[in-house]
């Protein structure tokens, strides 16, 4: 089964599980809404192909933490778009979860939807206790104080901002858990994964700032010119749009070589450039901001 399947179904899996009875009904559509269609789910896929390239002992935990890890992906969305954070319109090319279901249960959706990730991982300590604890463990760090997600939203009520420590929590974080749960999940030391999530993480966020900064609403399916907006720090305004691709690029570099040795580090290596090669080449051919 490809990991695309893996993650579906097991997602589908845990959502049933939030909508049986006796849950309110709105509640519980919004719990489709905001995880399916999905994205590109990027961030359970490079979970899962650290696992197999760890050997994958326990597809069934790994499985588990792929959808934690796009559950708590998920949960950041509906409450980065709500209008006390980006009070953006549009997600995934429809309207947001507020705008569809109102603030109230868009909150209550992020929050379901945490809840959901730690639990599924509880359930999944009948399959492996320690490796399953070990896989809260990461993904609390990654989502919390001081290192997570939080970590990373909460830099934009700071009056300066580091863009680096920005961009490591609020978008890295979730790379360094895909990277750390994928081989914790096949029983390996997460820690020698951390660098390998961190540069694939910084990458994506630089490449997001150069979408926001390059692409318009109907090629992001969520709104663009957000980081200008909103005045948030952001790689072209550190760097301009070639300096932004550059630094993308070095990012990127460094990102085989953080590979640690494993059974599977050929394979590993391939995904890693073919996620690198989705990640720049656009940038480098169109060089100027929409409008200019
Ligand atoms: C969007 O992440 C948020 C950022 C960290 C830039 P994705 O681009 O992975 O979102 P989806 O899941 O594919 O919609
Ligand atoms: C998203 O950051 C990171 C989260 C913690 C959700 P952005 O606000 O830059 O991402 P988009 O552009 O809305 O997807
Ligand atoms: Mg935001
Ligand atoms: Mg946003």
């Amino acid at each position: 089964m490809s990991f695309s399947q893996r993650i579906d179904n097991a997602l589908t899996q845990v959502i049933r599980r939030g909508q049986a009875e006796p849950a309110p009904g709105k509640l519980a559509s919004c719990l489709d809404y905001s995880v399916s269609p999905g994205g590109a789910r990027i961030r359970p896929t490079i979970l899962m192909s650290v696992a197999a390239a760890c050997g994958d002992d326990a597809p069934e935990l790994t499985d588990a933490a792929a959808v934690a890890l796009e559950l708590i992906h998920c949960a950041s969305l509906v409450h980065d778009d709500l209008p006390c954070f980006d009070d953006a319109d549009m997600r995934r090319g429809k309207p947001s979860l507020h705008k569809a279901y109102g603030e109230p249960l868009a909150v209550l959706t992020g929050d379901s939807l945490i809840i959901q990730a730690f639990q599924t991982l509880a359930i999944a300590g009948q399959i492996e206790a320690s490796r399953a604890l070990r896989l809260i463990s990461i993904l609390s760090e990654r989502t919390g104080m001081p290192h997570g997600i939080c970590a990373g939203q909460g830099w934009e009520s700071e009056d300066q901002i580091d863009l680096r420590a920005y961009h490591v929590a609020k978008t890295g974080a979730l790379f360094i858990a895909a990277t750390q749960m994928g081989a914790a999940a096949a029983g390996q030391d997460p820690e020698p994964w951390e660098e390998l999530g961190s540069r694939i993480g910084e990458a994506f966020q630089v490449a997001d700032d150069l979408r926001d900064a390059l692409c318009d609403q109907a090629e992001l399916g969520k709104p663009a010119g957000q980081d200008d907006l909103h005045g948030r720090p952001n790689a072209v305004a550190s760097f301009g749009i070639e300096g932004a691709v550059t630094h993308l690029r070095n990012i990127l570099g460094g990102a085989i070589a953080s590979i640690p040795s494993c059974p599977g580090e050929a394979a590993l290596a391939t995904m890693v450039r073919a996620q690198a090669e989705r990640l720049t080449p656009v940038f480098a051919t169109r060089r100027t901001v929409p409008g200019e």
